[in-house]
């Protein structure tokens, strides 16, 4: 017997569920086949843990430094046991909340995973998927329309497969009992510099070894340079340009050893664990797409700009596609490829203006072109910079570091990106992508009045520096 569903959703991540919202709210029935937790990657072991234990290393940092502001606390001392209990219960609230979602938008969910088995023998333009419950039993779901939003998993290094003990990656770090006393981070990216703040704030050695010149090598090099800066001051030893070299890694007494080419010479590492942070692969392989003609790229799902794939029923969205791995990019994609799939007139959000953040201290966060990029695409670029060393807020908060930097188009006025290191910064990037939904250029952020005094001026002062006109820089 199978069930008939006009929608149905594979994963149950923030791409996965959006997309079963937004088909409910449009009238749509609707099934979401998830095989492990509702709220996937993103709420159990990704953006809301890592961020938890992000803001208690924070909290820790801010204690120790606490009489600077007058605030004497005696000895501050940390119970790792509490910070992982406050980011379980934090998960599981959330887990609570995406869960009764569900049950308000009357979405049927199905724990279990699932397989897409082809075209429907009912109606061939329709998709059948066969869920294994967590129950043992087994299902037929046939939808007229599928979304795939399987996610995505680390990626290993050969000769550095993950053990749970002492090469970790993102997912086995998330639920350490204890903290080592040295770590060595393969990757230099978000979740290595995110994870390198986190255990330097925690009383952790942290090495980063990262292959790439720079850490963060996607974003703005003005980024990477002042990060690099800051982290240096804090003890956390960022090596570049290291190439590991996987059969030298060797467990040693008490933790693991490796050997890593840097500028030619080949150097030892020594830590009690490694954590690899070289990226995800998409999950699009083991879900059946075989039977159909979706076409799959090492694990990525191709799609077009609606984000549906070469069958005209099937969509996928989120890190299953490869491109921006991040919930936000995942969710705006869901409403796009339901609204598409329904007949309605969507507009998928343009890759570029999706917001990056990261949660290190202090925070990164960044839209659009960096510098370079705009010069490579022929902008003859203008730039506007606003340190927050400058800024009132700032030092009342006594985080004086980072800066907004601005890149606009010299011919057109128009706005190709904003790059921000410093305090509450990923919180302060949503200004940036308004005004490039509302095509702003930047003097008319600028001049928006922005109150005092809060971080946001930075961000208008740098607008304003664009074309010279900044008040207090
Ligand atoms: P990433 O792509 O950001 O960084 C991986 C880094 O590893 C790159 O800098 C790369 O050059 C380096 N690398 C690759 N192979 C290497 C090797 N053999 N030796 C040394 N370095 C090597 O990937 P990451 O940090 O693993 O994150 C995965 C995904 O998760 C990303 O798409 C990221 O955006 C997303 N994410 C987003 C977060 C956020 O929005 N705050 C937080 C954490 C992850």
């Amino acid at each position: 017997m199978s069930k008939q569903y006009d929608v149905v959703v594979l994963g149950g991540g923030p791409g996965g569920y959006t997309a079963a919202i937004r088909a409910a709210q449009l009238g749509r029935t609707v099934a979401l086949v998830e095989k492990d937790k509702l709220g996937g990657t993103c709420l159990h072991r990704g953006c809301i843990p890592s961020k938890a234990l992000l803001r208690s290393a924070e909290v820790y940092a801010l204690a120790r430094t606490s009489a600077g502001f007058g605030v004497e606390t005696g000895g501050v001392t940390l119970d790792f046991g509490k910070v992982q209990a406050r980011k379980r219960q934090i998960v599981e609230q959330l887990h609570k909340g995406v869960q009764s979602l569900m049950k308000k938008n009357k979405i049927d969910v199905y724990i279990g995973s699932g397989r897409v088995t082809g075209p429907s023998i009912f109606s061939p333009r329709s998709g059948a998927v066969a869920v294994e419950l967590a129950s043992g039993e087994a299902e037929l779901l046939v939808g007229d329309r599928l979304i795939i939003a399987a996610g995505s998993r680390p990626r290993l290094l050969p000769g550095l497969e993950a053990d749970g003990e002492y090469v970790l990656t993102s997912d086995e770090a998330l639920e350490m009992e204890e903290l080592p006393k040295s770590i060595l981070i393969i990757g230099g990216g978000v979740i290595g510099v995110e994870w390198a703040s986190m255990l330097n704030d925690f009383g952790v050695g942290v090495t980063i070894l990262e292959y790439e010149n720079r850490l963060l090598p996607q974003e703005d090099k003005d980024l990477s340079r002042e990060l690099e800066r800051l982290f240096r001051k804090r003890g956390i030893k960022a090596v570049t340009g290291a190439k590991v070299i996987p059969e030298t890694v060797a467990a040693e007494s008490g933790g693991m050893t490796l050997e890593a080419e840097v500028g030619g010479k080949r150097e030892t590492f020594r830590a009690e664990k490694v954590l690899v942070a070289v990226g995800r692969v998409p999950n699009g392989d083991g879900l059946g797409l075989e039977n159909t003609n979706v076409q799959v790229e090492r694990g990525a799902i191709r799609v077009n700009a609606h984000f549906q794939t070469k069958e005209p029923h099937i969509y996928a969205i989120g890190d299953v596609i490869g491109g921006p791995q991040l919930a936000h990019a995942a969710s705006s994609q869901a409403i796009a490829a339901v609204e598409h799939a329904l007949g309605l007139d969507a507009e998928p959000p343009v890759p570029e203006w999706i917001p990056r953040c990261i949660y290190s201290r202090p925070e990164v966060a960044a839209i659009g072109l960096s510098e370079t990029s705009a010069k490579e695409r022929g902008h003859d670029v203008k730039t506007g910079t606003f340190s927050f060393k400058a800024l009132g807020k700032a030092l009342v908060l006594g985080e004086t570091d980072g800066f907004v930097k601005v890149v606009a188009d010299k011919r057109t006025g128009d706005l190709l990106g904003v790059h921000m290191i410093g305090p509450h910064v990923t919180d302060m990037i949503g200004e940036a992508a308004l005004a490039r939904l509302l095509d702003a250029v930047p003097w008319e952020v600028g001049r928006a009045i922005h109150p005092h005094p809060t971080l946001s001026e930075a961000l208008a002062e740098a607008m304003l520096a664009v074309d010279g006109r900044a008040v207090n820089g």
